[in-house]
């Protein structure tokens, strides 16, 4: 069988901080769901209170990680190299409006359709991001705000310091019911937020791979090298 070889074309596109922080942001995404999903089952899995502080220890940790990487990309997306900025992330209605992502086309950058799967990723990650960070405070204590909620439950004659996890003899009843209540739709969000986050997670990774089988491009080493290869001109150039 003939197969006809096309001449490509190598272009530039993602700068070395955008495939550091995909990668960085992938690596953090799997360890924070594996924990994750490992506090979501915790008693099923009969952990004990002290179990439960270190997977919870351990998933901020990531999630400090994740939430300065996903920070330093926002940055990044106002002062970076054109196809990192905004205007090349965003949807463009335009696009989308003519059905220019039915045909195949190529791109050097993100096409119609994958701006919009990127756009609704980098919402929820930084979604979760804030959440947790909320839960981080509300939960374990820990910082941006676990002094501030600390100081608010602390039982009388204990210091906010010494208010501990699992510790209901450290902390006023009747503050920590109210903190419970402000911390609830943070819950909510960030458990509703890690399902929609895994549906755009399959999402991409497929739509990666049918876009690379139908019109090419060496996507996937693209996000490696920066580079891009694509065999006829790009709707972007
Ligand atoms: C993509 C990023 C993240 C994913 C996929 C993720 C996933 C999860 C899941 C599945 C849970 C269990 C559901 C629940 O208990 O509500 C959880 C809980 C938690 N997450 Fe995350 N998380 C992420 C980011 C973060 C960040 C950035 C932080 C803080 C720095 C954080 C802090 C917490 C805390 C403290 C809990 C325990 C909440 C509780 O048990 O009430 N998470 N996370």
């Amino acid at each position: 069988m003939e197969i006809q070889e096309h001449s490509v074309t190598t272009y530039r596109v993602w700068d070395p901080v955008v495939r550091w922080f995909h990668w960085i942001n992938v690596l953090a995404v799997i360890a924070l769901s594996a924990f994750g999903t490992a506090i979501l089952f915790s008693k099923e899995l009969g952990m004990t209170n002290d179990g439960k502080v270190l997977l919870k220890v351990l998933h901020v940790s990531c999630g400090y990680v994740f939430a300065a990487n996903l920070l330093l990309r926002v940055v990044w997306a106002f002062i970076g190299t054109p196809h990192a900025r905004w205007r090349a992330l965003l949807p463009s209605v335009r696009a989308l409006g003519q059905g220019e992502w039915r045909e195949r086309r190529q791109y050097i950058g993100h096409s119609p359709l994958a701006r919009v799967s990127v756009t609704l990723m980098l919402a929820v990650l930084l979604a979760m991001a804030c959440t947790g960070l909320v839960l981080a405070g509300t939960d374990i204590y820990f910082p941006p705000l676990g002094p501030w909620i600390a100081e608010w439950v602390a039982a009388a004659g204990v210091a906010p310091a010494d208010v501990l996890p699992y510790r209901p003899d450290l902390v006023d009843a009747a503050a920590y019911r109210e903190m419970l209540a402000f911390r609830s739709p943070f819950v909510l969000v960030h458990e509703y937020g890690f399902y929609v986050l895994m549906v755009l997670v399959v999402g991409h990774i497929g739509g990666v791979a049918v876009s690379e089988v139908r019109n090419g491009g060496a996507l996937v080493s693209a996000m490696f090298t920066g580079r891009k290869l694509l065999s006829k001109p790009p709707e972007d150039g």
